[in-house]
């Protein structure tokens, strides 16, 4: 087979925070692709790394009181030690925040800019003056326009769903700080899309091999019409635009991010003396990419215009394979809410590595958004891997331990069961062209048709009293053993170098070339090593506790908790007494007006039994300023004070010391 150059991606994970499944799912989509590659004669390279740029990195910098160094440093290690806990066979895990990164990137788009691709405009944008920076729309919150909700988000109001743009939104106010924020324009950098749009058709409407909603998705984008896409942002971090009169901004990170790519492989070929332009330079590379669906638009039509813009012999996707999403349990996946399973959940299991791997390919959601179910998660553990694959290898093993004394049978008819082994071959082939085409659960479900094979060909042939057939079902059993652990090695690594070590096979199961796994492994007369159990049954207390461990009283216990933003949104101020007095008809409640600076309220509390009012009158206390009015005993309270309670003491929190009525607490 003639040598390809297979060039592979996925994703770039945000750094700023844990994956859960559903992310992984990428990482490991592209190494199944990737593991199989290296069976064949292709040279392969499977680059990804961490999306470390962006609005989302600075503000999480903010709030933990970090650098963005410190916090990309931070995540990048749990990054790299989960996917490295799940065998994901990169050449190389790199970053976006390397040196590579941005002399690449300003590389890109000078030749675009000199190129006449990029063009500027006035973008208008949420701007917080107390913290002194542009927010992303999901930064800022105020009042629904539609529902008047007062939780509603830049981009979209939760209550009502509405998609919002932040400029619509009442009232809006920073989720960093809790400050005003107000609508300013400043000028940005857009690249021409429309103009690169007859171009990116004609080079997308051939790319029958995309995945069916990655085609779809682009070709209407492209039927809409394509706007220019802004490609900057007022930040710090991130890479520089490097241009005169725009040293203030940096690149929007959906604009690097995929540059980061080529920076990664630059990176590896740095470090291994080699040239990145011979992968990303050189037209016979197929570049292969994995990805979510959400991250479609940005590889089929904002990163190959870039490319397309710098027009300087960069290769375009060849193949792109995105999924749908996975769900947890019948909802999404959401650490704000500790929904799901996360990297790190995972790592501390106690569920081996392949177990994972298999329910995620088993499950990879290629034409809708597929269920994590627990009980699903068990019931193909239970029933696939120990009822089915694990139960085949140890059976084979057995009976060659049983009745052979630990060795392959030598037969007599060396051609008797050549029909069923052309079947496993062919079956073999046929996963690596479903791999090799991106149909990864359809080249599992081969593999385990395999297992499923062998169980029916003990069945059926029954070696423990059939004496004629047994040294050939056993021989045959075994030489189905060897290719197993073959068709499995994309999937699941660990397993299968444990059947191949448990058969003592010679060579490497990693690379062994799958053309030449298509004989048999075994003559007769080769030792095998003794049975081991290669799969353990989930037990449903088990499989309860994890229930309960990863969706049930963790996600109660975060309930208690709240985020940053939650206390940013209460607004605490002072506030002077000006007058109390008792609320008629009621033996609990005081009834006074306050003073906050800028104006006047009524307040109601339940303080009767604790202060008289005089007592209260001019009192520096503390009250909740932006809570929605309530009535108690038909009086409005506009507003809430903060008072200690213990037992059926309850006593006031005032100002130690001279401060003006309306100042605010933080
Ligand atoms: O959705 C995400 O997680 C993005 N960080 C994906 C970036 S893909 C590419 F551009 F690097
Ligand atoms: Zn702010």
């Amino acid at each position: 087979m003639a040598k390809e150059k297979i060039l592979i991606t996925c994703a770039l994970p945000y750094v700023n925070n844990i994956p859960h499944l559903g992310n992984i799912i990428q990482v490991l989509s592209a190494d199944v692709f990737a593991r199989y590659q290296k069976h064949t004669d292709n040279e392969v390279l499977y680059v990804c790394g961490t999306d470390e740029h962006g609005t989302t990195t600075e503000t999480i910098a903010m709030r933990e009181g970090l650098t963005p160094k410190e916090v990309c440093d931070k995540y990048y290690k749990i990054h790299k030690d989960i996917y490295e806990w799940f065998n994901v066979s990169f050449s190389h895990f790199g970053r976006t925040s390397t040196k590579y990164h941005h002399e690449i990137t300003q590389d890109i788009f000078l030749k675009a800019y000199n190129n006449g691709y990029i063009i500027e405009k006035d973008l208008e944008q949420p701007f917080c003056g107390k913290c002194n920076k542009y927010l992303a729309d999901r930064f800022v919150e105020g009042t629904c326009p539609n529902c008047g909700s007062h939780n509603a988000r830049g981009d979209q109001c939760e209550d009502c769903s509405k998609v919002l743009d932040a400029k619509e939104l009442l009232d809006p106010h920073c989720t960093i700080c809790g400050g005003k924020t107000e609508i300013r324009s400043s000028k940005h950098l857009f690249v021409d899309l429309p103009k690169l749009s007859e171009r990116l058709r004609e080079w997308a409407e051939d790319k029958m091999n995309w995945s069916q909603n990655a085609r779809n998705f682009t070709l209407g984008w492209l039927n809409e019409g394509l706007e220019p896409r802004c490609i900057t942002r007022d930040l710090e971090w991130g890479v520089k635009v490097p241009l005169e009169g725009w040293e203030h901004k940096v690149f929007y990170v959906w604009f690097d991010a995929c540059i980061g790519y080529i920076s990664i492989t630059a990176e590896y070929c740095a470090l291994n003396g080699t040239d990145w332009r011979s992968w990303w330079k050189d037209p016979e590379t197929k570049l292969y990419q994995f990805m979510g669906k959400d991250n479609v638009p940005f590889h089929t039509i904002l990163f190959p215009a870039s490319l397309m813009a710098a027009d300087d012999g960069y290769i375009l996707v060849h193949q792109l394979s995105s999924t749908e999403y996975l769900n947890y349990e019948g909802g999404a996946f959401s650490k704000s809410r500790n929904r799901g399973i996360f990297g790190t959940d995972v790592l501390n299991s106690k569920i081996p590595v392949d177990v994972w791997r298999y329910y995620i390919y088993i499950n990879r959601p290629e034409k809708s958004d597929v269920d994590f179910t627990w009980e699903d998660f068990q019931k193909r553990n239970n029933e696939e891997l120990v009822g089915n694959l694990g139960n085949f290898i140890y059976r084979a093993q057995t009976f060659a331990k049983k009745y052979y004394s630990g060795k392959v049978p030598e037969v007599e008819d060396q051609d008797a069961d050549v029909a069923f082994n052309e079947e496993v071959y062919s079956t073999l082939a046929e996963i690596g062209q479903n791999i090799g085409s991106t149909k990864l659960k359809s080249g599992l479900k081969l593999a385990m048709k395999l297992s499923k094979m062998g169980n029916q060909f003990f069945q059926e042939n029954e070696p423990w009293k059939n004496e004629e057939r047994k040294a050939n079902t056993v021989k045959t059993a075994l030489n189905l053993c060897a290719t197993l652990a073959v068709a499995i090695e994309p999937f699941m690594p660990v397993t299968s170098e444990k059947i191949w070590k448990g058969l003592n096979l010679k060579g490497d199961v990693h690379t062994l070339n799958w053309e030449r796994a298509r004989s048999p492994a075994f003559k007769g007369g080769e030792s095998i090593n003794s049975p081991e159990i290669l799969f353990q049954k989930l037990e449903d207390k088990f499989i309860n506790d994890l229930k309960d461990r990863y969706s049930g009283k963790k996600k109660q216990e975060a309930k208690d908790l709240i985020e940053y933003e939650d206390f940013a949104k209460c607004k605490f101020k002072v506030a002077r007494i000006e007058s109390a007095e008792r609320v008629e008809g009621s033996k609990k409640l005081l009834r006074m007006m306050i003073d906050l600076g800028s104006e006047k309220r009524q307040l109601v509390a339940g303080l009767a039994e604790h202060y008289e009012p005089d007592e209260m009158v001019g009192k520096s206390i503390i009250v909740v300023a932006n809570l929605k009015p309530a009535k108690l005993f038909g009086l409005e309270s506009q507003g809430m004070l903060l008072a200690a309670e213990k037992g059926n003491k309850v006593r006031l929190l005032t100002i130690d010391g001279e401060i003006e009525p309306g100042a605010e607490i933080r």
